[in-house]
């Protein structure tokens, strides 16, 4: 059995990953949508084409991981696809957040990640793809968004040293990293604090976001940099060093 799973299927980017590789890809068996709103989920699994198994988990939590992996020991299914979009942001300075909304960043961001990505992986083989949800955030530092980019440093880095240890098993692992995506992500990343306007002006939509996903997934890309805006971003945050893009930076509203 032919499967995809994808987390963080409930809303935004993950939600358009099942639509559009739900139209494009017609010899997958079953999409395996995950994350905490059922409903959402179920709504979703009625819109596609492809069988789904809607799995209503915290991913998170280790109980809900144990038994996804016990559901992947009984189904013995080729992952053909993974997509790790569960994810989350908040705005504001360390001192002033939680320490435990902070952790849980670190936790859903990079813990959950590394572990679904791990389960998954004997469930591979060559041609398999994983599609990491990154951000522009994790080509620069950022204050009052500290943990998040540091957070999405850690899954760049993790998902490219991860793409050279699969290249022998042909297994392509790409991270995707744009910059503002108009989605829910914002009503939980602007609760104590506000995007730079100057950010807010390079929001694309989802649907780019994806198509390109897609496009440089196929084409064994490593990163996707969806837009010129950040595609510069990029090439300035590795060509300059931080201290003076951190001094431009003083400048934005
Ligand atoms: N939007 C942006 O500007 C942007 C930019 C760069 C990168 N990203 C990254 O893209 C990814 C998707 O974000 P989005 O923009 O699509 O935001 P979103 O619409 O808020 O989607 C986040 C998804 O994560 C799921 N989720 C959150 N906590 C979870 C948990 N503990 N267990 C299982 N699922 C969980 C949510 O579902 P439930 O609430 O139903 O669990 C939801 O489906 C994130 O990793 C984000 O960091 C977003």
């Amino acid at each position: 059995m032919n499967i995809t799973i994808i987390t963080g299927a409930s809303s935004g980017i993950g939600q358009e990953f099942a639509l559009q590789l739900d139209s494009l890809f017609h010899n997958m068996d079953e999409i395996w949508l995950i994350a905490r709103r059922k409903e959402r989920l179920t709504e979703l699994s009625l819109a596609l084409h492809t069988k789904c198994r809607v799995i209503d988990m915290d991913v998170t939590n280790s109980a809900s991981m144990n038994q996804l992996s016990e559901l992947l020991a009984v189904s013995k299914p080729q992952i053909r696809m993974l997509v790790n979009c569960a994810g989350f942001g908040l705005m504001g300075a360390v001192e002033k957040l939680s320490l435990e909304e902070q952790l849980g960043m670190i936790r859903l961001n990079c813990e959950a990640l590394t572990e679904m990505t791990y389960r998954c992986l004997p469930y591979m083989r060559g041609g398999s793809r994983i599609i990491q949800m990154a951000s522009s955030a994790a080509f620069l530092p950022q204050a009052n968004f500290a943990v998040y980019a540091a957070s999405k440093s850690y899954v760049l880095s993790f998902s490219r040293a991860l793409g050279q240890e699969l290249k022998k098993r042909k297994i392509y692992v790409t991270s995707v990293c744009p910059g503002p995506v108009d989605t829910e992500f914002f009503d939980i990343a602007e609760k104590y604090g506000k995007t730079l306007s100057v950010k807010k002006l390079t929001m694309v939509s989802a649907d780019k976001v994806v198509k390109k996903a897609i496009r440089d997934s196929r084409e064994k890309k490593d990163i996707s940099v969806c837009g010129l805006p950040i595609q510069a971003f990029h090439v300035l945050t590795s060509l300059l060093p931080h201290s003076v893009i951190f001094h431009i930076m003083k400048f934005c509203k």
